[in-house]
């Protein structure tokens, strides 16, 4: 089932509707033509759980400095200095973290209207939306088309595909940038929910959280998640680099990931204590981005007044590894003219006697 309503209007009077996707076990996720957002997400076995952080009206969605559940591109995550080549040719984009180019830039994909390209009710409801990045936007080359189809299945399982398509040669990195909780959005701190990831290396980073260039097991480091350890005590770990973070946001390398097969792998799997319930992601792209809602500013107000604060998300942003455009020997973020991107990324979420 989908369910439409208006959610608001953009400061030039532009309407930003919401589309709420319901599966056959009574699960919703709720998506806006806003940013390409997702509002909610409430289960059926525990309707007044909704498990991602979110505001109430376009005007905190267009103030707000954190990416809650935006879908973010052209480029997620960082590119240094915002300069790459492309055979060659330097590209200059725009810079808006520290001189760098964080999650598309100043204007990125995540304050833009998408357009309904398709609407499937069965077997699984599922939406796609739209959007042209027009040559140059941001900086960026060519003109990119852009979908992005969330289809709600009855595993409870919210696939993300993601599409493009680019008259030159460019790169695409896009990704999903909720902030889970899985004991609800207005639960307070994340610190008891266990975090697994499959990860046996990650790319160290410099003190702007650009990578070295370096891909290092997780063998003796802070960044061995491979067995659940909870948040609190993943953050508070005596390392620099975490340090540096104010907690995690750092790039694991995805096990098992393989850039011609486009097969879904398994990346973490987080698990409530109290509820059981644990969300379990994959994808098919080389890296994920486990940020912990560091910089969540203090006194955000999200949905239904809540205040939001610091560790009261999760996100597991699936992407290219940061600044892969300026590292030859990471995957490529190059998206070469005429030729289709593809890449999926999903969150299922399972009760405890799923389990
Ligand atoms: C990503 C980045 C973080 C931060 C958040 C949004 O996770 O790596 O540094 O920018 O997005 O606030």
């Amino acid at each position: 089932m989908i369910d439409t309503n208006q959610f608001g209007k953009m400061p030039d009077g532009q309407v930003v509707d919401s589309y709420i996707l319901t599966n056959k076990n009574g699960m919703s996720v709720e998506i806006l033509t806003l940013g390409a957002i997702i509002r909610s997400w409430t289960l059926a076995t525990d309707p007044n759980v909704d498990i991602v952080l979110g505001f109430d009206s376009v005007d905190d969605y267009l103030s707000d400095q954190s990416y809650l559940g935006r879908t973010v591109g052209r480029y997620a995550n960082r590119i240094e200095k915002g300069l790459f080549k492309i055979a060659e040719k330097q590209y200059s984009v725009s810079t808006n973290l520290q001189g760098n180019c964080l999650h598309g830039g100043v204007d990125g994909f995540h304050n833009r209207i998408w357009s309904v390209s398709n609407l499937l009710e069965r077997p699984d409801p599922s939406i796609t939306l739209s959007l042209i990045s027009e040559d140059g936007d941001q900086g960026f080359p060519g003109t990119l088309t852009v979908d992005v189809i969330f289809t709600l299945d009855q595993e409870d399982r919210l696939t993300i595909e993601y599409r493009g398509l680019c008259n030159q040669d460019t790169v695409f990195n896009p990704t999903q940038h909720s902030y889970f909780n899985l004991a609800g959005h207005d639960s307070g701190g994340i610190f008891d929910q266990q975090i697994t990831l499959s990860a046996n290396f990650y790319t160290p980073a410099d003190e702007n959280a650009i990578p070295t260039g370096e891909i290092r097991s997780v063998d003796n480091t802070a960044f061995d998640l491979r067995q659940p350890t909870p948040f609190g005590k993943a953050i508070k770990q005596q390392d620099e680099e975490i340090k540096a973070a104010s907690g995690l946001d750092h790039n694991w390398c995805v096990d098992g990931f393989s850039q011609d097969q486009q097969k879904l792998q398994l990346v973490a799997q987080v698990t409530e204590p109290k509820s059981g319930r644990t969300l379990v992601t994959e994808t098919t792209m080389p890296g994920a981005q486990i940020y912990t809602g560091n910089f969540l500013g203090e006194n955000t107000l999200g949905k239904n007044n809540t205040k939001y604060a610091a560790y009261h998300g999760f996100c597991i942003e699936s992407q290219f590894y940061p600044n892969s455009p300026n590292q030859a020997a990471f995957p490529s973020a190059t998206l070469l003219a005429n030729t289709p991107f593809v890449s999926r990324t999903s969150y299922q979420v399972k009760q405890k006697s799923q389990q």
